[in-house]
């Protein structure tokens, strides 16, 4: 086995990047996916799937020069490397709220399949506080009858990436937040992480802690999403203009007023609050703000609806022959992600009106 080979679970938004990321830092990368189509296409250099700049050239000049390979067989990818990133999606039931384990739990099971004495395992996938001291590190030791800390080394870090400059946000614009299941697991993979990011490493106390500062990094976004959506609606009934009160308020260094939308869209932003709902819950704190702002934000796509419904009833247009153009589909601008889109929402809303 090569030294220091690195196989990244997942080859999606986020795995790219990072695969991208420590073949620019001069590992041997290998990717997983159980996505066979894909898998096949990047075996053959074929590069579609890949919106991000920068990761596409990063590849293609790695598997010419055999640093770079591609496999579905996750025992192979993870007994030929001692550095495991997951990068796998870790979804919630929208139903229910609550966290979808499947994906973390099959790649665990990949990742017990070959892990050996010395090895390292890195969870970049947002999830729930405690999982990767809980969940993740009972696993992996079951399977591999191994000791976290003592035997191989566990840590959270977490992706701060946003989708359209991953490869950036990675390699130079923020440092990685790193917290370890025990000392030794800190101390290596921050060490690791140096050799990869620019801006350097923050090391936090343990891995619940650097779970909890991605999360709350996306609460902060979400709660400051209602706020700016509220004080929007407000200035609507009182009559003033919401974005001329913005742009004046934030002249002053205090105030960073966001735009009012539609909702709050994608796989992180939306779905980070229940995880942190929840987990509060489950040790006793029940937060009224992280719901509430969550309640304005998923209220949106009918506000907006309701609003259209006013121009048409206001026009007297007959809503029977109407036909509505919807702009943007993705959940945010120069991206093409639509998941969890609010737009989805909008357009459902309006079908019904038929
Ligand atoms: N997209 C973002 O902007 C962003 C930013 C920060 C953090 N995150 C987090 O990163 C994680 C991954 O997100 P993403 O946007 O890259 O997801 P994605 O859906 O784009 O990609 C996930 C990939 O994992 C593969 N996969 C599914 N189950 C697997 C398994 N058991 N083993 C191996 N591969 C498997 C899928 O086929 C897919 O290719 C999530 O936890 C997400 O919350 C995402």
């Amino acid at each position: 086995m090569d030294a220091q080979r690195v196989a990244v679970y997942g080859l999606g938004r986020v795995g790219m990047p990072l695969a991208a990321a420590w073949l620019k830092a001069g590992f041997n990368v290998v990717g997983y996916d159980v996505n066979e189509r894909l898998i096949r296409d990047l075996c053959s250099l074929r590069f579609e799937w890949i919106d991000e700049p920068g990761v596409a050239s990063i590849f293609r000049e790695a598997s010419q020069r055999g640093k770079l390979s591609f496999t579905v067989d996750g025992k192979r990818a993870s007994s030929s490397s001692n550095i495991h990133i997951v990068a796998v999606p870790t979804p919630m039931d929208w139903g229910s709220k609550k966290f979808v384990s499947e994906p973390l739990l099959s790649s665990l099971n990949t990742i017990g399949s070959g892990l050996k004495k010395g090895d390292v395992v890195i969870l970049e996938s947002s999830v729930p506080p405690g999982t990767t001291c809980g969940v993740v590190k009972r696993r992996l030791e079951e399977l591999s009858g191994l000791a976290a800390d003592t035997d191989f080394y566990l840590g959270f870090s977490p992706e701060r990436i946003l989708v359209g400059r991953a490869l950036e946000d990675l390699l130079k614009r923020y440092p990685k937040i790193v917290g370890g299941v025990g000392p030794q697991s800190t101390k290596i993979i921050s060490d690791l992480y140096s050799r990869v990011v620019e801006k350097g490493v923050i090391v936090v106390r343990d891995s619940t802690t650097a779970e909890v500062v991605k999360l709350f990094e996306g609460v902060y976004r979400d709660v400051n999403i209602a706020l700016a959506n509220e004080l929007a609606l407000y200035s609507q009934s009182v009559g003033v203009d919401y974005y001329e009160v913005r742009e004046a308020a934030n002249s002053q260094p205090y105030s960073h007023l966001h735009l009012p939308g539609p909702g709050v869209g994608g796989m992180c932003i939306p779905v980070y609050p229940y995880f942190v709902l929840e987990f509060g819950v489950a040790k006793g704190f029940e937060s009224k703000l992280i719901l509430l702002a969550r309640q304005i934000n998923e209220s949106m796509p009918h506000v907006v609806v309701n609003m259209l419904m006013r121009e048409v009833l206001s026009h007297s247009l007959d809503t029977r022959t109407l036909r509505v153009t919807v702009l943007g589909a993705s959940f945010r601008g120069n991206v093409s992600d639509t998941r969890n889109s609010p737009t989805h929402m909008v357009v459902s809303e309006l079908k019904r009106l038929e």
